[in-house]
């Protein structure tokens, strides 16, 4: 739940030298740093590879970039022309840098700290593609999808199959977990969560389990609600990360049962620290501590959170 990012100053610094976002994710040397930080920093269990969901697009072809307070900017899918412009072909060798980067990660990160690598569900990666960038109503990736089904469905294979793709190779390169980010599940209906969130995600599990039998999987259905019982249950993801928003007894009592829950303190309630932490995190423990349990945050921490919060909450966490 981005570990690096802009709320530490040593990432602030790299990302200067980088240039781009995009040149930082595609920076072996500079990414290999980014993603030790935050691990040097807080000794934690687990480092996840910094890159972005974002550069499958960029790998199929699309323009993508990073404006400085305004998040992605990617041109536009809108027809069947656009999405014939999408080229799986060469996908691995535009990723390469990433790939070294997590085999420098698999070489350098302490034994004791797993690597997660992740890329982003395809109907999360979707959105920003048909959006061309980060969206309130997520208006013209529904209209796509129910007003040209094929052009919608199409798009979606050919981001599910590069995610298989991409993942499998992350696997061979070193890393031991894998996270999947569905952030804006939450905004479909229910037909069309079961449809294009968890469809697509079995399809990814089951895939990677038969090329790489070992290897674990976490699903991160942002916003599911109740729906998060069917995921589990349909997708066969080893964890489950639930935000902060799901009822902790009911995670324990459903899902806990079927896979190792992840989560789920408000990125909120870690800026604002304290009091309100610590007791979000004692609640927390108190009720998944008892079951297979990674405690983390319920979404991505906020640009705004001091350092020290984080600090505080490790340490009352492995206290
Ligand atoms: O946590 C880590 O350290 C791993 C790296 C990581 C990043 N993005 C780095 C990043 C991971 C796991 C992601 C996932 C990601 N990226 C998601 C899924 C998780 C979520 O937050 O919902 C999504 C939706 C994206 C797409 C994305 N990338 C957006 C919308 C933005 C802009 C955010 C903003 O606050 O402006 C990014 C940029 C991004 N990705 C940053 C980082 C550290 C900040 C960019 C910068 O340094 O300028």
């Amino acid at each position: 739940m981005r570990q690096a990012g802009r709320y530490l100053p040593e990432y602030r610094q790299t990302r200067q030298q980088a240039g781009s976002f995009l040149d930082l994710c595609y920076n072996p040397d500079l990414a290999v740093e980014v993603t030790h930080q935050p691990i040097r920093r807080y000794g934690l269990d687990a480092a996840i590879l910094f890159s972005d969901i974002l550069v499958i697009p960029h790998a199929l072809g699309r323009t993508v970039s990073f404006l400085e307070g305004e998040g992605p900017v990617l041109t536009p899918i809108c027809s069947a022309t656009d999405l014939a412009s999408l080229n799986g072909e060469g996908l691995l060798d535009r990723l390469a840098p990433v790939l070294e980067t997590v085999k420098r990660l698999a070489a350098t990160l302490p034994s004791a700290c797993a690597l997660i690598g992740f890329a982003g569900a395809p109907w999360t990666v979707a959105t920003y593609m048909i959006e061309g960038g980060s969206s309130k109503d997520f208006a013209k990736s529904k209209r796509l999808m129910w007003q040209q089904p094929d052009v919608f469905a199409s798009l979606m294979e050919t981001v599910t199959d590069a995610t298989i793709r991409y993942l499998s190779a992350q696997v061979t390169a070193g890393a031991e977990v894998l996270q999947l980010f569905d952030s804006w599940a939450g905004v479909l209906p229910e037909l069309e969560f079961r449809r294009w969130c968890i469809e697509p995600m079995a399809k990814i599990v089951a895939a990677l389990k038969e090329l790489h039998p070992a290897i674990k999987i976490i699903g991160f259905p942002k916003g599911a609600g109740i729906l998060y019982r069917d995921y589990v249950a349909a997708t066969k993801v080893d964890g489950i990360s639930i935000d902060w928003t799901v009822p902790l007894e009911w995670a324990a009592e459903v899902l806990q049962p079927m896979a190792t829950v992840q989560g789920n303190i408000d990125p909120i309630a870690v800026e604002v620290g304290g009091e309100v932490m610590d007791m979000a995190v004692d609640r927390l423990l108190r009720i998944l501590g008892k079951g297979p349990f990674i405690a983390n945050l319920g979404h991505g921490i906020v640009l705004s959170t001091p350092p020290e919060n984080v600090k505080r909450l490790v340490d009352r966490i492995r206290r």
